[in-house]
């Protein structure tokens, strides 16, 4: 079958990777892909927020299967009208979308569905967003209730943080995504990620993971889209997987479906545990990057088998192979990510690599340039990993960071600390 995946990023990277392993692949499009994917599938040009351009390009390219990578076309709608056009499609439609592209959304859906989450309310002025703050006083989240590519999210440690994110939100500082805002009580806890496909019906779990949000060692310093991944989470006990499972993920399904939306795709269920009990911190209805490369390392070729049950609707027939693996993805950012960095550094040694199914080089932001490949984003490689332990997943994906040579990079050096001690 002729498949075509959208997205730029390592994530997508990991998918075509992934894909490309199972003989059902015959052919596979990746729009608009990246340096890295390049190497291995056909890229192409395409505005993928665009469902009209999308199913066009499917047509005219007998693509038989589309999945779609980030948040922002499943929130503009594009698999609804790949649905329509007859083709199908790994993704939930706009209106589930919304468990990801609207923070009140999903706090309703938990409220209805009786998801344990945080404690919550909504505002759409500041004033009494403020006077909710004093009453409730610090630590308090504060959350732009649209999508904001991960920064709309505040952990306000002391009164005034929390006040002035109010203001910054309802000044614009996210648009429209800032129109609305909630605000949440801190839970405490360690976080882990689960991910399932649902196909409607049948919630199948495919892997747990942990990543590193912070930019600096031990977790410190600003927030990014992700520093580094493993999997699966030990914190995720079959026991907390059966609670999560139980108390949050499968009444979320009924109650989607009760709203006549179900959800179709990949499910990114972040949650807070404190004492073995799961809570929910929010939901993404994509794979996580770069806990999607962790997840592809594990899976390899029959995440396609997977991926297709789910949007055939029959997951209910599917199962998982299991290997009793460990993986991990060490990403190296250009110097000066989050905040602003340079573009357009040769990196050398990414031909030397090994690459099979234990290790592979993900790429997320590079571009060749006369022939050389360049750093051309903030988080530039996915250096992924996998063994029959932790330590030695690390250890396989730390060798690649050192085969590259890159001085205007860097690259957290303590991924799955917290794992490992
Ligand atoms: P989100 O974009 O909703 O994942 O939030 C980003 C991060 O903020 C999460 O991964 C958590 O680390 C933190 N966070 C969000 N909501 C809460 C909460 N209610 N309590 C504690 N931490 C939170
Ligand atoms: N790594 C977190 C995310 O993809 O949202």
């Amino acid at each position: 079958m002729n498949i075509l995946i959208l997205g730029s990023g390592g994530r997508e990277h990991a998918l075509a990777w992934a894909v490309l392993q199972n003989p059902r692949c015959d052919r596979l499009i990746v729009a608009p892909g990246n340096a890295g994917i390049a190497m291995i599938a056909k890229c192409a040009t395409l505005d993928i927020l665009n469902g009209g351009a999308v199913v066009q390009f499917s047509e005219e390219n007998a693509i038989d299967f589309v999945i779609i990578g980030p948040e922002a076309p499943l929130a503009a709608g594009v698999a609804d009208d790949l649905r329509s056009a007859g083709i199908l499609v790994l993704g939930p439609g706009q209106a589930a979308a919304q468990l990801e592209a609207s923070k009140r959304f999903t706090k309703e859906v938990c409220d209805a569905a009786g998801a344990p989450t945080a404690a919550w309310a909504r505002f759409d002025a500041a004033e009494p967003a403020r006077a909710y703050i004093r009453e409730k006083g610090a630590p308090i989240v504060v959350k732009a209730d649209g999508l904001a590519a991960g920064k709309g999210v505040i952990v306000a440690l002391d009164e005034a943080t929390a006040l002035a994110a109010v203001d910054d939100m309802f000044a614009g500082e996210f648009g429209d995504a800032g129109a609305e805002v909630v605000i949440e009580e801190f839970m405490e806890g360690e976080e882990a990620s689960f991910f399932v496909l649902c196909d409607g019906e049948t919630v199948l779990p495919i892997g747990t993971a942990q990543d590193h949000k912070r930019v600096g060692a031990g977790d410190t310093g600003p927030n990014t889209g992700g520093m580094g991944a493993y999997s699966p989470a030990p914190v995720m006990t079959d026991a907390v997987v059966e609670a999560t499972m139980a108390q949050i993920v499968r009444p979320t399904m009924a109650e989607m479906v009760r709203r006549g939306t179900p959800f179709q795709g990949v499910l990114f269920v972040g949650l807070m545990i404190e004492n073995g009990q799961p809570r929910l911190v929010e939901y993404n209805v994509r794979f996580g990057d770069p806990e999607c490369q962790c997840l592809m390392m594990r899976l390899g070729a029959q995440a396609l088998d997977l991926m297709l049950a789910c949007a055939n609707g029959q997951l209910d027939k599917a199962q998982v192979n299991w290997a009793n693996d460990h993986a991990m993805c060490v990403v190296i950012a250009a110097n000066g990510y989050p905040g602003a960095y340079e573009k357009g550094d040769v990196i050398a040694g990414l031909d030397r690599l090994r690459a099979d199914s234990f290790a592979m080089m993900f790429h997320a932001g590079t571009l060749k340039v006369d022939g050389q490949m360049a750093a051309h984003g903030g988080r530039v490689l996915g250096a992924t990993a996998r063994g029959a332990t932790l330590r030695e997943a690390r250890d396989r994906a730390y060798d690649l960071v050192d085969d590259v040579h890159w001085p205007g990079g860097f690259c957290r050096r303590d991924i799955g600390w917290r794992a490992l001690d």
